[in-house]
C-alpha cells in the first residue's frame, strides 16, 4: 500500500486578532523558520477572521489576511486556532472545522466548561486533535501536565490562583490597604481587569478553569453549572486585615477535590496560611498546586493572561497538533471513564475563620462555643480584639474563631444559630482556610 507523503506545509487559520490573537499571529510570523523545524512542515497563516477587518490592527498584522468570514475561512484549513472567546459563533465554527478535518487549538475557557464534550466527541470522531493548554492559566503548563504527565498517578486534589485580575486586586488590599472598588479600578487603568470586570471578580473566569481541570484530574465531566461559585466582591479591607493578624492572606481559590461523596469543584475566597507557597503568588500572577497520591505536591507557577504569555501556550498547542499531522496519529481524547458523581457544595469539608462582633460581657465566649459544640463542630483558635467606640453604652469586641475541618452545611447551621445570640451583634465574616 502506498504511503501518504507528508505534507511539507500546514494551513493555519486564525479566529480573532484581539489581544490574544493578534500575539499568536505575530508570533506565527517571527517564528517561521523555528517553527517549520520543530513541525517538519511549514505553518502558513492562511487568513485571520474578525468581526470589523476596517478597525485599525498592529502593525505586525498582514491586513490582507483579515477576513470577516471566518466560515469560509476555517474550510480547508489543517489547523483552525480559535482566540475569539464566547461561545456562538465559536462553538458552530470548530465543530464546522473538525468535521472538515481540521485540528483545533482554543484558548476559550467559556466554551470548554459549557460545552467542551461536544467538541471533544466531534473531534474524536473526526480523528482530530482539540487542545486547550492556553484556557487554564494562560501561560502556564498545567493542562498538558494534568492530562498526560500525571496520567500514571492517582490526582487527589488540584488548589489553584487561576484568575489574574483577582489575585491582583487582592494583593493591592493586603499590600497597600486599598479598597476593593479602588484595586479593581486600579487594575482596569493597568488594563488586567476588563471594563467590565463581572467575569473576574465574580469568579465566573475562574470557575469555568476550575470545570476543566476538575474533568481532566478526575476523569469525569464536570461543567462550568457543577463549580460552586462566590467571587470577591463582599471580600472588605477589614477582612484583608484580620487575615494579616491571624497569619494568613486572602487568595481567590478555584479547589478541585475527589471523595467518597464524588468530585467537588469550588471558587471561593479563602485564607492561605502565610507559609503556603499560594500565599507568595503576588500580583497577576497565577499558580495551580496538585496533589498527587505518587508524585505529592506539585506547584506550577506563571502569567496566567497577557497576550504575549497566553499565545506561547497556543504555539506549543499548535505544534503539536502540526507535528500530529505531519507524523500521524493523534493527542489523547476526551478520558471521563471514571464518571464520578458531581458532590454537593454542602458536602465540602474545609477550616472555617469566623468573624463576629460580640457584647464584651461575661458568659459570651461560653455562649458561642456551646452553639459551636452543639452543632459538632470544633474550634481550633479563639482570638479577642476591642471594638473601638462602642454602641450604647455596650462594649464591643471582634471575636475570631478558626475551626477544625467542619462540612459547608455543619458550618452554615452553626453561624446561623450564633447569630441568633442576644450577645451577637452582627457575624462579620465567614472565610474559608484552605491549605493547611
Ligand atoms: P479580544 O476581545 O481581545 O479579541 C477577540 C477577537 O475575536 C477580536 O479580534 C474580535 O474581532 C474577534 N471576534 C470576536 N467575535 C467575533 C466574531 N463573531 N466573528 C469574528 N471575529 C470575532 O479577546 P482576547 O484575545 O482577550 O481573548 C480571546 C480568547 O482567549 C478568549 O476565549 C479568552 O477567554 C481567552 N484568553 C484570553 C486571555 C487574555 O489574557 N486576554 C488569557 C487566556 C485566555 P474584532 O477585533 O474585529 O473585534
Ligand atoms: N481575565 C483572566 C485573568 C485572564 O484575569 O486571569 C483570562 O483568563
Amino acid at each position: 500500500m502506498a504511503t501518504v507523503p507528508a505534507p511539507s506545509a500546514l494551513r493555519v487559520a486564525l479566529l480573532g486578532c484581539g489581544v490574544v490573537g493578534t500575539q499568536v499571529a505575530r508570533l506565527l510570523t517571527d517564528q517561521s523558520d523555528d517553527l517549520a523545524a520543530r513541525v517538519g512542515a511549514r505553518l502558513d497563516l492562511v487568513g485571520i477572521a474578525v468581526r470589523d477587518a476596517s478597525v485599525p490592527r498592529d502593525p505586525s498584522i498582514d491586513r490582507a489576511l483579515l477576513t470577516e468570514d471566518a466560515q469560509t475561512l476555517v474550510e480547508g484549513a489543517d489547523i483552525v486556532i480559535e482566540v475569539m472567546g464566547g461561545i456562538e459563533p465559536a462553538r458552530s465554527l470548530l465543530l464546522h472545522a473538525i468535521a472538515g478535518g481540521a485540528s483545533v487549538v482554543t484558548a476559550n475557557k467559556a466554551l470548554l466548561a459549557e460545552d467542551g464534550p461536544t467538541l471533544y466527541r466531534a473531534a474524536d470522531e473526526a480523528g482530530v486533535d482539540v487542545y486547550y493548554e492556553a484556557a487554564v492559566a494562560g501561560a502556564i503548563p498545567i493542562v498538558r501536565p494534568v492530562r498526560e504527565s500525571l496520567a500514571g498517578d492517582r490526582i487527589q486534589r488540584v488548589l489553584g490562583i487561576v484568575n489574574g485580575t483577582t489575585n491582583y486586586v487582592l494583593d493591592q488590599m493586603a499590600t497597600h490597604g486599598l479598597a476593593l472598588d479602588d484595586a479593581v479600578r486600579q487594575a482596569q487603568e493597568l488594563g488586567f481587569a476588563e471594563a467590565d470586570p463581572t467575569a473576574d471578580v465574580e469568579g465566573y473566569d475562574a470557575a469555568a478553569k476550575a470545570a476543566i481541570l476538575a474533568s481532566l484530574a478526575f476523569h469525569t465531566r464536570v461543567t462550568i453549572d457543577d463549580v460552586s461559585r462566590e467571587g470577591i466582591t463582599a471580600v472588605t479591607a477589614d477582612d484583608v486585615a484580620w487575615a494579616r493578624q491571624t497569619g494568613h492572606v486572602i487568595k481567590l481559590l478555584a479547589i478541585c477535590e475527589a471523595s467518597e461523596a464524588g468530585v467537588s469543584a469550588r471558587v471561593h475566597p479563602a485564607l492561605v496560611p502565610a507559609e503556603h507557597p499560594l500565599a507568595g503568588v503576588r500580583g497577576a500572577f497565577n499558580a495551580v498546586f496538585v496533589e498527587a497520591e505518587a508524585a505529592g505536591e506539585l506547584m506550577f507557577y506563571g502569567r496566567g493572561a497577557g497576550g504575549a504569555p497566553t499565545a506561547s501556550a497556543v504555539l506549543g498547542d499548535v505544534v503539536s497538533v502540526a507535528r500530529h499531522r505531519v507524523l500521524g496519529g493523534k493527542g489523547p481524547a476526551e478520558s471521563h471513564y471514571a464518571q464520578l458523581p458531581i458532590a454537593p457544595a454542602s458536602s465540602a469539608v474545609t477550616r472555617y475563620q469566623v468573624r463576629i462582633a460580640v457584647s464584651d460581657r461575661p458568659g459570651v465566649l461560653a455562649q458561642v462555643a456551646q452553639v459551636v459544640a452543639e452543632h459538632s463542630v470544633s474550634i481550633e483558635a479563639v482570638r479577642q480584639a476591642p471594638i473601638e467606640g462602642s454602641q450604647d453604652g455596650v462594649t464591643a469586641a471582634h471575636l475570631v474563631f478558626t475551626t477544625h475541618h467542619a462540612t459547608e452545611s455543619a458550618l452554615a447551621g452553626t453561624v446561623a444559630a450564633i447569630a441568633d445570640l442576644d450577645a451577637v451583634q452582627g457575624i462579620l465574616s465567614v472565610l474559608r482556610v484552605e491549605g493547611s
